[in-house]
């Protein structure tokens, strides 16, 4: 079993969320399918869907306005939640300390964290691509974890730029991750790989060692995109 997850971003609506529903409901899969959708289509009817959020404070509850915490994503049914994408780390200035808190409070809900790693343009150019994930994974990744956690390696540079990182680029950051995760004790964590994945490359991708899935944006938006990526998936 493999593991796809949607990630809408800032897009679609709630009509759109029940028809893509309704498709996804159509086909038969082994992998686990999720969609992470704006907060404001959590609380659709989804069946064997599985629903996730993009986001979530780091906080408990209290003042501070415009966040959604983890318990009120839980309590209109989000059983995933993304921390740490890269577009939150470049535009919300999100550290590796925060994406850490980010995940503690998720589990604490009982919320899967997909934890989001990877390296800039700058930092693969420097030859910084190993240690970058390598630092990412410890120290985003919460002590003392007993849940289940997703990792998902998203070179930064490739988010929906069209290209993707070589196969030989793919196998040598998952395996840095899967190295990582088993000296943290987290040996088994689906380790998903995102960025620029189509219809064309995703059976591919997941051919690779220690890839668990994919996390996939634009192509999820779509079930004519989607379908035939869960479907060419096994
Ligand atoms: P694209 O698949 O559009 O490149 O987006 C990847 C992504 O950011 C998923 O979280």
């Amino acid at each position: 079993m493999k593991t796809i997850i949607g990630n809408w971003k800032m897009n679609g609506s709630r009509a759109k969320l029940a028809e893509m529903i309704a498709d996804l409901s159509q086909i038969e899969t082994q992998n686990r399918v999720v969609l992470c959708v704006p907060f404001t289509m959590l609380d659709i009817d989804s069946g064997t869907i599985n629903l996730g959020a993009q986001d979530v404070s780091a906080h408990k509850s209290g003042a501070y306005t415009g966040e959604v915490s983890a318990e009120m994503i839980a309590e209109v049914g989000a059983k995933y939640v993304i921390v740490g994408h890269s577009e939150r780390r470049m535009y919300h200035d999100e550290t590796n300390d925060i994406v850490r808190a980010k995940a503690q409070m998720a589990l604490e809900n009982g919320i899967t964290p997909i934890i989001c790693v990877g390296e800039t343009m700058d930092e693969k150019r420097a030859g910084k691509t190993m240690d970058v994930i390598e630092a990412c994974v410890r120290e985003s990744v919460p002590n003392d974890v007993h849940d289940d956690i997703i990792i998902a390696y998203e070179p930064r540079w490739a988010i929906g730029a069209g290209i993707t990182p070589t196969t030989q680029e793919i196998a040598d950051a998952h395996r840095v991750i899967a190295d990582t995760l088993s000296y943290m004790g987290l040996d088994g964590t689906p380790i998903l790989y995102g960025a620029s994945v189509n219809v064309s490359n995703a059976s591919d991708i997941v051919a690779i060692k220690n890839v668990g899935g994919l996390l996939i944006g634009g192509a999820s938006l779509k079930s004519a995109d989607l379908i035939p990526i869960i479907e060419s998936v096994k």
